[in-house]
């Protein structure tokens, strides 16, 4: 695993680094308390749906450990309460839920539990890292199917590497790939305002890994698609529907749009951890409303008129019908995703 990982766990305490602070600091915080572990993803301590899902079965472990007499009405209680932390990433319920059925499963004696669970998390890690590679394999393969060049120029939007994964990324696992098959003639990545994953975190990673990069603002898309300076773009995602619809960052929906209009494909990289198939559309998707202040202010300082209001959805929703196609660990899916995601799921 990259020394640099976002989460880790040792003696009964979850280690986050503290993704605000990045690229400046690297700065890690230390949490023995599910209360604790709920603001660590609340305020973006830990972001990316991955490792919000990660994060919550080790904030489970700890709440287990805390409460040696547990019932499981009350492990189930924490869960909900947990799983409030964000609204929009559905990883964090499905690793709590995954969690709870695992106590369910073999009834464990308390001590067990915490071990068990502990356990989980590195699994689940682990198990993303081979899962991300083999996905960055289907898209090289598909770029190389669809346009057959030696090397491209990629987009991307907000941040889905090992901060957002804990380890190897999605969509940036797809770019990291090409990067070490010499395959990368450039990333773009968007700066994906107003919390820069892209420019604070993505720019980041891609100089970890030496990686080509430019960083650009998001309204700059249309003039490289217009220009033939983009030949595919790849993001992740935080939820997607059984009709292909994906929420993922706020401005990823542009994207989709634009990118339909220059006919360049746009793919969505993301875990079946991430998909949440019980819905049949976006439009049952909760958009997470985040702070007017991340727009107006930056570092504390003011940079709007103190008397504008702003609005702030951190995500939207992208029409399965503007996605090229959906790569996860069980395949990749493209067309009708009503028919195509249920194949490979
Ligand atoms: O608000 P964030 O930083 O948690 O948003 C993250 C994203 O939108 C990512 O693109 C998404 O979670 C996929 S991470 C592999």
């Amino acid at each position: 695993m990259n020394q640099f990982t976002p989460i880790q766990f040792s003696n009964g305490k979850l280690i986050l680094l503290d993704q605000r602070q990045l690229p400046s600091k690297e700065v890690f915080i230390e949490y023995d308390s599910i209360e604790g572990v709920y603001s660590g993803i609340k305020d973006m301590v830990v972001r990316g749906a991955p490792c919000i899902g990660f994060t919550a079965i080790f904030g489970m472990a700890i709440w287990i450990k805390n409460h040696p007499d547990f019932k499981l009405e009350q492990l189930i209680k924490a869960g909900s309460y947990l799983n409030e932390a964000r609204p929009t990433a559905v990883n964090l319920g499905f690793e709590i839920q995954n969690v709870i059925e695992e106590i369910k499963r073999d009834q464990l004696s308390s001590d067990k539990a915490y071990e068990r669970i502990v356990d989980l998390g590195f699994q689940k890690i682990a198990k993303s890292e081979e899962d991300n590679r083999n996905m960055a394999k289907t898209a090289e393969a598909e770029l190389d199917s669809r346009l057959g060049q030696s090397r491209y120029k990629i987009l991307t939007h907000c941040n889905t590497g090992f901060l957002a994964c804990g380890s190897v990324g999605t969509a940036l696992g797809v770019v990291q790939n090409l990067h070490e098959k010499g395959k990368l003639e450039n990333c773009w990545v968007d700066e994906t305002r107003p919390y820069l994953q892209g420019s604070r975190l993505t720019a980041y990673e891609l100089n970890k890994l030496n990686a080509p990069h430019k960083i650009v603002v998001e309204g700059a898309a249309s003039f490289l698609m217009k220009n033939k300076m983009v030949d595919a773009i790849f993001t992740g995602a935080d939820r997607i529907a059984a009709n292909g619809d994906t929420a993922n960052k706020v401005g990823t929906s542009n994207l989709a749009v634009l990118a339909h209009y220059y006919n360049i494909p746009f793919c969505i990289v993301a875990p079946s951890s991430s998909f949440d198939t019980q819905i049949e559309s976006g439009e049952e998707i909760q958009i997470e409303l985040r702070s007017a202040e991340e727009i107006t202010k930056y570092n504390g300082q003011l940079i709007a008129p103190s008397t504008s209001e702003a609005y702030n959805p951190s995500f939207d929703i992208t029409d399965g019908k503007l996605i090229t196609g959906i790569i996860s660990e069980k395949g990749i899916a493209s067309g009708n995703y009503l028919e195509t995601l249920k194949a490979i799921l």
